[in-house]
Formats: structure tokens, sequence, C-alpha cells
């Protein structure tokens, strides 16, 4: 036995062959994430930092310049320590003299979409500085998407298989027990809201109100219709046993604050009308909310409701996700420290050949 072992072993030969492969694989994967080749940063090393910090410079936190406020709207930011903890903070601002010297720019896509070449930063852009395109609109409200081409590192979207992901809302573990998992029925006086502020005659949503309206009341607000003062809002929509979460546009994930804020933070059962059934249960769980595709007809939807309205128990089942779960926002300061995470560690080379054809 130890004669032919040590004489013509057929496994050592193969366990040496295989051990001479994984090493010079080892070899090969580390060179992959080094970066090469490219007019790019000085490779960092090890230590997780910024990406383009000269070796002389020493240690700084990332320099991330927004291009403009989204909407020219100022947001209020805290320390991505805080925000997301374990995060190194990033120094983030709109200060465009640092323009040279920023290791990542975040375009907002609105105030560059009416004429993208005059209102893009400059180029040719410093060495190793990065561009993330970020919108929060669907494809249907974003205008030049496919001057867009070839300008950016990273995407920021709504969208599951964005770069980074920013959806408007989630919904999270409870760590302690919930105060409250059931809604409170005395305080539910009216049964259906819907706040809309862009009312576009032929949209999907509208053409869908306009059969809901001839089976069922429908209280609606907004611009033209009922005035709601923002500091009402919740209030408001707290009385209301369904809130119509009807999306201005139909695009995959794209499922806004009209669901995570206006209908689940106020308590109101979310009747959803967006992306399928499918798409919104990769969000919420399928007892959480009711879709307009669950129905043949919009005078099907209107006698469901009518009939839950007098059914407590039925209209509670809506609620019981929440003895496990709890609805999050998201907000503007959140996306950009996802930016901040994101670039301290991402040091690879990486291009979005075409914003357009991947979002549209
Ligand atoms: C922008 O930064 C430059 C250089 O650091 C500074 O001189 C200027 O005052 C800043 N502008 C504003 C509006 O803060
Ligand atoms: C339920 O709503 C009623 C009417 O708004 C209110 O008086 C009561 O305090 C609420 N109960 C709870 C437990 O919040
Ligand atoms: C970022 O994208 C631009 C445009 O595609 C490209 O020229 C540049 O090399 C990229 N930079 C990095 C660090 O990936």
């Amino acid at each position: 036995m130890t004669q032919v072992s040590r004489g013509q072993c057929p496994w050592c030969l193969c366990l040496l062959g295989l051990l001479v492969q994984l090493l010079l694989s080892l070899c090969l994967f580390s060179y992959v994430q080094v970066p090469h080749g490219q007019p790019g940063p000085p490779d960092p090393g090890c230590s997780p930092g910024p990406a383009s910090t000269p070796a002389t410079r020493g240690p700084r936190p990332l320099l991330i310049l927004l291009w403009t406020w989204p909407f020219h709207h100022p947001v209020a930011l805290s320390p991505c320590s805080k925000m997301l903890p374990g995060t190194a903070d990033c120094q983030l601002t709109v200060n465009r003299s640092v323009y040279p010297q920023a290791d990542v720019v975040i375009v907002h896509h609105r105030e560059v979409s009416s004429n993208p070449r005059s209102q893009l930063p400059p180029q040719p852009r410093p060495p190793g500085q990065r561009w993330v395109w970020f919108s929060m609109e669907s494809p249907s409200h974003c205008r030049s998407l496919s001057a867009l081409d070839g300008y950016f590192n990273f995407t920021m979207s709504y969208r599951r298989d964005s770069d980074i992901f920013t959806p408007y809302g989630w919904l999270e573990p409870w760590l302690e027990p919930p105060v409250r998992t059931q809604a409170n029925l005395s305080a539910k006086t009216d049964l259906v809201a819907w706040v809309v502020s862009n009312w576009d005659s032929k949209s999907a949503r509208v053409l869908y109100y306009q059969k809901l309206r001839g089976h069922l009341h429908v209280d609606v607000y907004g611009q033209g219709h009922m005035p709601l003062p923002k500091k009402d809002m919740m209030e408001t929509l707290a009385r209301y046993k369904f809130y119509l979460a009807f999306e201005n546009s139909l695009h995959p994930d794209y499922i806004t604050e009209k669901l995570w804020k206006n209908a689940l933070e106020a308590w109101a059962v979310p009747v959803v009308l967006g992306p399928s059934r499918k798409n919104y249960e990769h969000f919420l769980p399928p007892d959480a909310f009711i879709h307009v595709d669950d129905f043949k007809s919009p005078g099907d939807l209107a006698r469901y409701l009518q009939e839950l309205d007098k059914d407590s128990l039925g209209y509670q089942s809506y609620f019981r996700w929440r003895e496990t779960l709890r609805p999050r926002l998201g907000s503007m300061a959140l996306a950009f420290c996802k930016v901040c995470r994101k670039l301290q560690w991402n040091q690879r080379y990486q291009t979005v050949p075409s914003v357009a054809s991947w979002f549209q």
C-alpha cells in the first residue's frame, strides 16, 4: 500500500494540480480587483478609504459634490455615521468650486435635463472622479436621457437593479414589541381618499378613477380639488379606511411615497395602481395592500371596499403584517449617505454605458 501511494499516486498529482490552480486563480483574482489600465486614481492599497486620495494628502473623508439640490430644494443633512452606522463620514457640499478635488459628483437628473450639454459638470473630469446619476422620477418624467450616455459610473434610483438602490420606502422588522398592530376604527370616519397633484386626464390613474367614481364616493384632494395643507395631510388621511396609492406612470419598482407615506403612515389600507401585484410583493406582504388588478372592473373593486367597510375583521387583516414589520421612509439625506458608503468601498473602474437604455 505504501509503495503504491509513494510511487504513482494519481490522487496526489491531482491534488497538487488543484493546489497550483487555486494559487494561480487567487493571484489572478487579486489582480482583477486592482484598478488597472485606466487613467484612474492611484491604487489605495488594502485600506478602505477615499478612492482618489493621493498618498501625500493623508487620509481625509470622501469629498462628494452635489451638483444641484434635487429640484433646487436644499434638504437637512445628517452625518452618515449616524444615518448608516458603521459608515465613515463623508464631506458633502454643493459648492462647485471643489469640483477639481471632488471624489464623487452626484448629478440629479431633473436639473440637467433641459440642456444636458451645458448643465452637466465640465469636461475633462478630474482623473478618478466618479459621477452618480440620480433620479427618483420614473422614465416617463425624465427628459433627455439619451443625451447622458457615456458620462456616468453609477446609477442611483428607486429601481432595485440600480448600483445604489434608494427606494421611497421599505419594511423593517420590529426590534421591540410594536406599539400598535390594529387600525383604530373609531378614528376611521371616512372611506376612501386620494391626493392628486398632477391631473393628467389621459393617465391610467385618472381613467381608472373616472370609472370608479360611478360606483364609490372618493374624497379627492389636491390642485383643482379639495385643498389639503401639508401640515394637515397626515391627520386628514388617517381618518380614511382606504387610500388610492395611484402612481403617475407605470414602471417596474416605481412605488412612491403615495404608498409608503400617504397610505401606510396614515394607517389607511393602500389601494394600488402601478406595477404588477408581483412587483409590489417584492416590497410588501401580499395582504398589506389591495391591487386594482385583483378585480375584473372598477365596479368590483368598489363593491369589495364597501364590503370591507362593514367587515371589521376582514379590514383589520390588512394590518396583520404590522405585528412583525414597520414601514420606513427614504430621504434625500439617506440617498447621499448611501453614495458615501458605496463609494468608500467600491474602488473599481466602472461605467454605465447608457443610462437611457437601462432606465427606459
Ligand atoms: C465655495 O468654496 C470656496 C473655496 O473653498 C470659497 O471661497 C467660497 O466662499 C465657497 N462659496 C460658498 C457659497 O460657500
Ligand atoms: C382612537 O381614535 C379616537 C378618535 O379619534 C381617539 O379618541 C382615541 O384616543 C384613539 N384610540 C387610540 C388607542 O389611539
Ligand atoms: C467613470 O465613467 C467615465 C465615463 O464612462 C469613464 O471615462 C471613467 O474612466 C470612469 N471612472 C472610473 C473611476 O470608473
